[in-house]
């Protein structure tokens, strides 16, 4: 097998030309991120969507710069030939142009990224532009954008009507303009999907958009099963370690419980005559 080094944003493009898929999961953690490594995986998220289904929140709101970056520097540790981007939470870009450069550049020099993500169609091109300026690459995110998923109408299909649609074929050809790297597209029709990775020149990364994405993403607790409070129809469970997990621990609890752990092969001895000096 080839030595594994970090794709560069060029590199990507070339990917998406050859037709060779992107591959990105997310990882909030260095354990994640060193199994990941090892991986033929391209990217690395280091999504907002911890707050779900790491932190315990209901929605990914409440996640802020500081816990994007907390997270981060173990990630960029474990997974030092893997091209990491970092989300911008909610709030940390829509302000104004200043503050998303400011924590933009936070999460490159403190957390040691290589590149963010910002959900937003058209109405964020502006934001893109001017990050991108000031020397970050942005990866963008439109369809359903989980920040702003009540205003949306809730977790749900966008751009299934001609209208929505095509404001959402405007907004990438936009971001693109703006010098986005890439764009998520999550949760939208196949045949919308299809239509803009054929429009554009940068790569499209799919979640619940179908075959035709440039590349695929998934949030690594889904697809290992690690997560079930709800479990979208786009997501593939490769695994259950969230039941393997469970099945071990109960087994540590019963094994605690009656004696037979710590047995033997788990314990540290002594010579009879150091214990025999001893006046208890
Ligand atoms: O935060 C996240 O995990 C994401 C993916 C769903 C693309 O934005």
């Amino acid at each position: 097998m080839s030595e594994k080094r970090k794709a560069s944003i060029q590199e990507f493009r070339e990917m998406k030309k050859k037709g060779k898929k992107i591959r990105m999961v997310t990882a909030y953690d260095h354990p994640t991120a060193v199994i990941v490594e090892k991986t033929e995986i391209e990217m690395i998220l280091v999504g907002d969507s911890l707050g779900m289904v790491v932190l315990g929140y209901d929605s990914t709101v409440p996640v802020t710069v500081e816990d994007i970056l907390h997270h981060t520097k173990p990630v960029v540790k474990g997974a030092p030939n893997i091209h990491i981007i970092a989300d911008m939470p909610f709030m940390s870009y829509q302000a104004s142009a200043e503050d998303a450069i400011r924590n933009a550049g936070r999460l490159i020099k403190e957390g040691g990224a290589d590149s963010i993500k910002l959900e937003g169609g058209l109405n964020y091109a502006s934001t893109v532009r001017a990050i991108v300026k000031a020397g970050v690459p942005v990866m963008a995110h439109i369809g359903l954008t989980p920040q702003t998923a009540s205003s949306l109408g809730g977790f749900k299909v966008q751009g299934k009507d001609a209208e929505r649609a095509q404001e959402l074929i405007d907004s990438v050809v936009a971001l693109e303009d703006a010098g986005a790297f890439a764009i998520v597209l999550e949760c939208i029709p196949s045949p919308l999907a299809k239509m803009i990775s054929e429009r554009l020149a940068i790569p499209t990364i799919g979640i619940g958009a179908g075959p035709y994405c440039d590349g695929q993403v998934l949030v690594t607790q889904d697809l290992l099963g690690l997560f079930d409070r709800f479990v979208p129809k786009f997501v593939k469970q490769y695994a259950q370690i969230g039941q393997l997990e469970l099945e071990a621990l109960n087994r540590y609890a019963e094994e605690v419980a009656s004696g037979e752990f710590p047995g033997k092969a788990h314990s540290y001895t002594m010579k009879e005559e150091e214990l025999r000096k001893l006046r208890p």
